[in-house]
C-alpha cells in the first residue's frame, strides 16, 4: 500500500495556478527528487502535502487518513511528515540541543531528560554532538543544516520533506549535508527531496519527478530522467543542466559571473576540485590570456562563447570555444605558456574555422 497517495491535487494563488493537477503515489522506503525550472511549484507540492498550504481541491491520504479534509489534525500530521528547510528555521535564541528537544517536548509529550538524552544521540548521528551548547549562530551553514535535520528526525517522522537542502551551502559544505541524506536514504527513510544535484539524486534516489506546466511533467527512475528524458521539456532541462554556457560579449565580460556559473555547474555535477581548477585554467588561459588581448590588438573576436559539457560515463568534459575574425588558433604550435598549459590539461585538442567562425574543441583530462 502506498503511503501518500495524491489525487487530482489542485493549488491557485491569485495570479498563478502552480499546481494544476497533480497525481502520484509515494512508497514506503520511496527517495524521491524533485527538480523542474524555477516557479514551477516543487516548493507549493511539499507545502500542500504538509499542509503549510491549503490545496484548493484534490485529495491527500497519508498513512490512509485523508489530510486534506479540515477535520484532520494538522500537527499530528506534520510530526509525522517532518520538513528542512533551505534557510535552515533554527530558532536562533535557543542553542543546539533545546533547539532540537522543544518539538518532543511540546508535541510528543516527552520529559526534559529523555528529549535530552535521544537529542544528543541524533547530534552525534549528524556529528555534531560537540556543539550542543552553542548557539545557531555559532555554526557553519553546514552544520546548521545537519542540525536542522536532526530536529527533523528527533520527531520520529515517517516521512522527511526537504527543500533545497544544499541550495543556501558554500559548496564545501554541501557535502556534509548530503551525507546525513544519504545515510538516512540507506536507513529506508521515506523522502521527497527538490534538489538539482543530478549525481546525489542519481545515487542516492530511486524516483525523481520532473515537474513543469503545472504539474509532474515526466517522472522515472534517475537514469531515464538524467539519461535518456522522454519529453520535450525534461530534455532541454537536463541537458542545460549538464551545460555549462558562456558568452562574452567585449573585453569587460563578466569574469565573476563565469565563476559562479561554475560554481553551479561542478556542484550540481559534483565535480572534483581538480577538474574545475582545469576547467578555470583552460578558460582562463584561452580567453583572458589570449583572445581578450589578441582581440585588442588585432580583429575583434566577439562574441566569444564558452560551452562545457560534462559526461558521467567517463568523467570527460568537453569544452568549445567559439569566437568571429580571422582564422586563429590560440594554441597552434606556439610555445606560448598558455599554449602549454593548455597542452597540458587536454587530452585533444581540435581546431576548425568555418564560415568566419573559429571552433576550438577541448577535451579535458579527468584528472588522476
Ligand atoms: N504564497 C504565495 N502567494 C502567491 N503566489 C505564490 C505563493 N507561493 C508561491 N507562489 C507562486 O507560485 C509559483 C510556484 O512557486 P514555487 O515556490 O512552488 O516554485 P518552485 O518550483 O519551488 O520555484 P523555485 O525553484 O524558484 O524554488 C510561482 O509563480 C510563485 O510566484
Ligand atoms: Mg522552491
Amino acid at each position: 500500500m502506498s503511503m501518500i497517495k495524491i489525487e487530482h491535487l489542485r493549488k491557485e494563488y491569485p495570479n498563478v495556478t502552480p499546481l494544476k493537477d497533480v497525481s502520484a503515489e509515494i512508497n514506503k522506503g520511496d527517495v524521491i527528487s524533485i527538480i523542474g525550472p524555477s516557479g514551477t511549484g516543487k516548493s507549493t507540492l511539499l507545502r500542500c502535502l504538509n499542509q503549510l498550504e491549503t490545496p484548493t481541491s484534490g485529495k491527500v491520504t497519508f498513512d490512509g487518513e485523508v489530510i486534506t479534509d479540515p477535520k484532520c489534525k494538522m500537527n499530528k500530521v506534520r510530526q509525522k511528515m517532518g520538513m528542512v528547510f533551505q534557510s535552515f528555521n533554527l530558532f536562533d535564541n535557543l542553542n543546539i540541543i533545546e533547539n532540537i528537544m522543544a518539538g518532543p517536548i511540546k508535541l510528543l509529550g516527552k520529559s526534559r531528560q529523555e528529549a535530552y538524552d535521544e537529542g544528543m544521540q541524533l547530534l552525534r548521528r549528524v556529528g555534531l554532538a560537540e556543539k550542543a551548547m552553542n548557539l545557531p549562530s555559532e555554526l557553519s551553514g553546514g552544520q546548521k543544516q545537519r542540525v536542522a535535520i536532526a530536529r527533523a528526525i528527533a520527531m520520529k517522522p515517517e516521512m522527511l520533506l526537504f527543500d533545497e537542502p544544499t541550495s543556501a551551502l558554500d559548496p564545501t559544505m554541501v557535502g556534509e549535508v548530503l551525507q546525513v541524506i544519504r545515510k538516512l536514504a540507506n536507513e529506508g527513510m521515506t523522502m521527497m527531496i527538490v534538489t538539482h544535484e543530478m549525481k546525489f539524486a542519481r545515487d542516492v534516489c530511486n524516483r525523481v519527478f520532473y515537474m513543469d506546466e503545472g504539474g509532474i511533467y515526466e517522472e522515472g527512475s534517475p537514469k531515464q530522467i538524467f539519461y535518456n528524458p522522454q519529453r520535450e521539456k525534461t530534455r532541454i532541462f537536463i541537458k542545460r543542466l549538464k551545460q555549462l554556457n558562456l558568452e562574452i560579449g567585449n573585453q569587460d565580460y563578466d569574469f565573476i559571473g563565469f565563476t559562479s556559473e561554475l560554481d553551479r555547474f561542478s556542484r550540481e555535477l559534483m565535480l572534483s576540485d581538480k577538474l574545475v581548477r582545469n576547467i578555470q585554467l583552460v578558460f582562463e588561459e584561452i580567453v583572458s590570456q589570449n583572445l581578450v588581448p589578441y582581440s585588442e590588438a588585432y580583429y575583434n573576436v566577439y562574441p566569444i562563447n564558452v560551452v562545457a559539457e560534462y559526461s558521467d560515463s567517463d568523467e570527460s568534459l568537453w569544452m568549445n570555444i567559439t569566437y568571429r575574425g580571422m582564422q586563429y588558433n590560440p594554441i597552434d604550435g606556439k610555445e606560448e605558456l598558455s599554449a602549454v598549459i593548455v597542452k597540458k590539461i587536454a587530452q585533444d585538442i581540435k581546431y576548425k574555422y568555418e564560415k568566419d567562425l573559429n571552433s576550438l574543441d577541448i577535451l579535458i583530462k579527468k584528472p588522476e
